[in-house]
């Protein structure tokens, strides 16, 4: 949705100079596209993936005195010292600067990259080894969601499952642990074969890739830090700066699309404040009323993006 996203954060029609932030900069894809609409703007790229970093910097490198890559989790974006400095925060805990930022993307979860890699661990293809950490490159070893499966409890397991909307989450919770006992988890066929045991029959792709990503939501925190980045977007916007996040699945757009509604809210005081002290004044205005979903012609380009639903935002003045 690269057309969408360049419409809704309009670069063209930012003042000269202006920065934008790419919290999930990926491949670089969007980054370059922001660039090459409007001469005039900056745009940090940050991601928590190295390999990524690596791959966007690459990218980028013919708009390299407009383009800054950095690594880091957008839920402390704020905290990135290139973000920092272009935000004009001073020391920590500083004041952002009357210019601020323009506009973020957030362009959520796993990249073609990643899933296709098989190193990085994140396919339910048979024989994938159970990585799924986003903050690690290919080379860096580690196998975070084997490990979340042999080692968290029962109670937690069941909770990741159930918040990834597993209906049985609590019979595969206790499968696991049986399972994990004699046959300790390793590959992506463990977690499908201890799936089988509780379904009776093979999962499908679609229940598989539910489970399978109701793990790495656990492994890398991911609505967690969703809900934190939101905040720290919201703080790091300029007056009229503007937030495009693209969510794929529905516990991400739940997040996003309630953010939004609190923010565009006529009053934002939190419940426990008894006399209204923000005066009843939005913090802004939600330009999608409906999330945006790619074409048709898209979806047939590019069947990963079938899912995507784009919500923007833009901060009062
Ligand atoms: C869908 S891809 C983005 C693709 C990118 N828009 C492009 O044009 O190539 C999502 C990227 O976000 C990164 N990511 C996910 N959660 C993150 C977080 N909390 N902080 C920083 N990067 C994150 C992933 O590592 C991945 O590279």
């Amino acid at each position: 949705m690269v057309d969408e996203v360049v419409a809704a954060l309009r670069p063209e029609q930012a003042p000269e100079g202006s920065v934008f932030i790419d919290a999930t900069v990926g491949g670089g894809g969007h980054s370059a596209h922001l660039l090459d609409a409007a001469d005039g703007v900056r745009v940090i790229g940050i991601d928590q993936d190295p390999d990524a970093v690596s791959a966007a910097k690459e990218r980028l490198g013919c708009h390299s005195e407009r383009a800054t890559v950095a690594r880091g989790n957008f839920r402390r974006m704020g905290s990135v010292p290139e973000v920092r400095q272009a935000a004009g925060r001073g020391g920590r805990g500083g004041v952002v600067s009357r210019q601020g930022v323009q506009g973020i993307l957030m362009d959520l979860g796993v990249s073609s990259y990643q899933m296709d890699n098989s190193d990085r661990g994140f396919s339910f293809r048979a024989g994938t080894r159970l990585g799924m950490g986003m903050g690690m490159g290919g080379g860096a070893g580690g196998e975070p969601a084997a490990d979340l499966l042999n080692n968290s409890s029962e109670k937690e397991l069941g909770r990741v499952f159930r918040q990834g909307e597993e209906r049985r989450w609590r019979a595969l919770a206790r499968v696991v642990v049986m399972r994990r006992c004699t046959r300790p988890f390793k590959t992506s066929d463990d977690l499908t074969a201890a799936m089988a045991r509780v379904f009776g029959r093979t999962p499908s792709v679609k229940e598989q890739a539910r489970v399978f990503q109701a793990v790495r939501i656990a492994v890398n925190d991911e609505l967690a830090a969703l809900a934190e980045g939101l905040d720290e977007a919201l703080d790091l916007l300029a007056a009229r700066g503007r937030l495009v996040v693209l969510s794929y699945h529905s516990l991400e757009d739940r997040i996003v699309k309630r953010r939004f509604r609190e923010w565009s809210a006529s009053c934002v005081c939190p419940p426990n404040v008894l006399v209204c002290q923000c005066r009843g004044r939005p913090l802004g205005r939600t330009l999608t009323r409906k999330p945006l979903r790619p074409s048709a012609r898209e979806v047939s380009a590019n069947r990963r993006a079938r899912s995507a639903r784009l919500r923007a935002w833009e901060k009062a003045v």
